[in-house]
């Protein structure tokens, strides 16, 4: 079958390649899913594998399939497996289990091993390809009504760990009624924790580069959210404007802009990190100040990476709801639809200079009419 790697370690190394097929029988116990993929996601993180900067190939190969935002539709399923039968539709799982306590009981985005396993990122090949096997324990069943926005399910698990994360550390106040939010970043991590917090009900101020009106900031606006570019007003003056901020969710990729937000959280507030800083970048900062105010207005700031099934379920909730609430506002974020995985150069190079891309995504086959899902749905339901 075909596949889009990289040669880890060698600067645009993306190319198309023939590998094996996988097998049902790959996995142990009779426990394989085979899912034929659909729609693959990229981001970021692709972008700095395929500039040398991140990511390892598996053990014994000296390539790596990427590709970690996945939605497919599974095709065969092992002897013993029960969760899943041929035609539902699935998200899988990015990490998988190291050997910590963390990794052991399920929560492998908590471990504290200094090597992990990510699909289509580190050490596991992903899921740029036409199939994939995996195990149950790693693939989550997602509805067929969301089938058309079901690949921004790994970045909304992303965001729902955060946030999740956030009010249970926030359970320390015995009582806490967050009223304001900032989220830190409009692209689609920025644009998924808007939507997450205002389905949570608060009143949510998310920060961009750009100066509104572009797509970004009607996005967030049609959220019933304001968006407020860092070019006309600062954080800090936004803050005093809007806050004070009970939550804050950075998601920019900046480390300046993660000193600028602890320094505008509000008293008992949380702050949620979460870009992924690669660089070697150096900042003076008003270190007193910000010590401070947190000590003073015990303040938390924590970080989060990666999500387990648990958080890629509360993200299937989500987007439902959001289907509900928000109707077609999800769908409006996959911008940038690539033809198949032959269009890899494109799918790079649209990573590279996005313009105003907001998701990139491969169209590896095409989604199921919605006369053949019903038609599925109902045979479904009468077996
Ligand atoms: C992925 C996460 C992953 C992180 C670090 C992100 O792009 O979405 O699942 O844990 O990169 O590798
Ligand atoms: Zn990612």
């Amino acid at each position: 079958m075909k596949a889009i790697c990289v040669i880890p370690g060698k600067k645009n190394s993306a190319h198309l390649r023939d590998v094996p097929k996988p097998l049902v029988a790959d996995m142990p116990d009779g426990r394989g899913v085979l899912v034929k993929v659909l729609r693959v996601g990229v981001d970021g993180t692709d972008k700095e594998i395929n500039a040398a900067e991140y990511g390892a190939a598996p053990k014994g190969d000296d390539y790596l399939i990427i590709g970690h935002e996945s939605f497919g539709i599974v095709e065969e399923v092992g002897d013993n497996v029960t969760e899943f039968r041929p035609g539902d539709y699935v998200v899988a799982t990015v990490r998988r289990p190291g050997s910590s306590l963390y990794d052991k009981i399920g929560t492998y985005d908590m471990t504290t091993d200094d090597v992990y396993f990510e699909r289509g990122i580190n050490l596991r090949h992903g899921y740029l390809a036409e199939y994939y096997v995996d195990t149950p324990e790693y693939i989550v069943k997602v509805p067929g009504g969301l089938m058309n926005i079901g690949v921004l399910l790994e970045p909304m698990s992303v965001a729902e760990k955060g946030i999740i994360q956030a009010y249970e550390i926030q359970r320390r106040l015995r009582v806490w009624r967050p009223r304001k939010a900032a989220v830190m970043g409009s692209g689609t991590l920025g644009l998924l924790a808007t939507m997450i917090l205002r389905l949570r009900g608060l009143e949510v101020t998310t920060f961009g580069r750009k100066p509104a009106p572009y797509v970004n900031s009607e996005l967030v606006e049609a959220l019933g959210a304001r968006y407020v570019s860092t070019l006309d007003t600062s954080v800090t003056d936004a803050a005093r404007q809007y806050g004070p901020f009970d939550l804050m969710f950075e998601g920019t990729g900046s480390s300046a802009v993660v000193f600028e937000s602890a320094a505008a959280l509000g008293k008992n507030g949380v702050l949620i990190l979460s870009s992924i800083t690669g660089g070697g970048k150096r900042l003076e900062v008003p270190a007193d100040k910000i010590n401070l105010d947190f000590v003073l207005g015990n303040k938390v700031m924590f970080g989060t990476v990666n999500a387990n099934r648990e958080y890629f379920e509360a993200g299937v909730k989500d987007l439902a709801q959001s289907n509900a609430q928000f109707a077609g506002w999800a769908e409006r974020l996959l911008t940038n639809p690539i033809k198949g995985l032959e269009n890899f150069e494109e799918m790079m190079s649209t990573l590279t200079s996005p313009g105003n891309a907001i998701k990139v995504f491969v169209n590896v086959s095409p989604l199921p009419s919605k006369e053949m899902d019903l038609i599925r749905t109902q045979t479904a339901m009468a077996n």
